[in-house]
């Protein structure tokens, strides 16, 4: 399947442009015995309202930090050392901890990346709903369990009203996804952050899941951040990409751009290394040869250099900015793609190492 066939056949929304949340210099560090790991070391980007963000990037890359930055539940040895977390006009960053508490899971909410681990095996999945609505929305118990049963229902669990009474280890993936889906959506909130909603799902239920997160982006204008490995997910659903590499930024830009017109040899690597959900004999992929680097052992200059067919003298002298490509549609961090000497439109352009300059 193509990149195009998993595009055009859905849906995408279309956003109103207006920016929700600007990220902008985010730095987030942790202090191991090793040293200092810069896991999120200056990333920019930005979330329009009712617009899907997809971050992707390898095991490692910071996705994870990232979004628990943005909700400011980095725990000690971590640190968000620098940047603005601009949400609806204000910086996160300055609130206190009662304004984030109040924000968080009202205004902005998160599936984390362990479904099961945030439901309570000890209470049923109807209790842990209402008890989100009690505190959150100051619902009295009986509204509190209409408003579940109805949660419930959108986000398709079959049989509500019954469901509510079953502790989550009697239901299946799918099913404690959508509770987690319903739990976050319950005090309707502009931006929801899904880490890896699918990855312990079968297929079938993977789409079911996303077709779920699209219906809801539709119906309340909600924003969301899909944090995945899955660039099929990301093809079928996103307005918008970051690529992230290492810690650092590789390339944000319209999604789009990102898949017809990508600047960055990493993000043109990432794209030729995925089968786009089916394989069909022929299609050949290409895996990025070497690994990630160890985020307290990063080469110097671009991280992605050992590893880049493009790379250039001054990739391993100098960190690459971040800024708008002059030939191109998308912000990246590339010596050559921001001095306009790169152009990898084609796909399998990477793995050839085939040079347009
Ligand atoms: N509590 C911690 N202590 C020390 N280092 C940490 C901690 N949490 C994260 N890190 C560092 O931050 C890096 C980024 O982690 P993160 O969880 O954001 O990756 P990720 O992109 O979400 O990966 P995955 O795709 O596997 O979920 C890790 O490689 C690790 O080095
Ligand atoms: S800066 Fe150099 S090494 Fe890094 S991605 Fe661009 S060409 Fe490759
Ligand atoms: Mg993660």
């Amino acid at each position: 399947m193509s990149i195009s066939e998993l595009r055009e056949p859905r849906r995408r929304v279309g956003t109103t442009g207006e920016r929700l949340l600007d990220v902008r210099g985010l730095r987030t560090s942790f202090t191991t015995r090793d040293g200092v790991v810069r896991a999120v070391d200056g990333i920019d980007f930005h979330v329009n309202r009712g617009e899907i963000l997809g971050l992707v990037g390898e095991s490692g890359c910071g996705k994870s930090v990232t979004s628990l930055s943005i909700l400011r539940l980095i725990a000690p040895p971590g640190r968000i050392e620098a940047g603005e977390l601009i949400f609806d006009g204000r910086d996160l960053l300055k609130l206190d901890s009662r304004q984030m508490r109040e924000l968080r899971g009202n205004r902005i909410s998160m599936i984390f990346q362990q479904p099961t681990s945030s439901l309570n095996p000890v209470f049923s999945v109807g209790r842990q709903l209402e008890e989100v609505l009690e505190l959150h929305r100051n619902m009295k118990r009986r509204a509190a369990r209409d408003r579940a049963a109805e949660l419930m229902r959108m986000v398709g669990i079959p049989d509500p009203v019954r469901r509510l009474d079953a502790f989550p280890h009697a239901l299946s993936g799918g099913m404690a996804q959508r509770v987690m889906i319903a739990m976050a959506l319950a005090c309707e909130p502009e931006l929801l952050i899904a880490d890896e909603p699918t990855t312990a799902l079968d297929v079938t239920t993977q789409e079911q899941i996303i077709d779920l997160l699209q219906e809801m982006q539709a119906e309340f204008n909600l924003s969301i951040i899909l944090i995945t490995h899955d660039l099929g997910v990301v093809a079928r659903v996103a307005n918008s990409i970051l690529v992230m590499y290492a810690g650092r930024p590789a390339e944000f830009g319209e999604a789009d751009d990102i898949f017809y017109r990508c600047s960055h040899p990493y993000t043109r690597g990432l794209l030729d290394s995925v089968d786009y959900g089916a394989y069909r004999p022929g299609e050949h992929l290409h895996p990025i040869a070497g690994v990630p680097p160890r985020l307290d052992q990063l080469p110097p200059g671009c991280a992605f250099h050992p590893r880049c067919l493009y790379a250039e003298p001054i990739c391993r002298d100098s960190v690459p900015e971040f800024g708008r490509v002059p030939s191109g549609h998308t912000v990246a961090a590339c010596h050559p793609a921001l001095a306009g000497r790169l152009n990898l439109h084609r796909a399998g352009a990477h793995a050839s190492g085939a040079r347009e300059l």
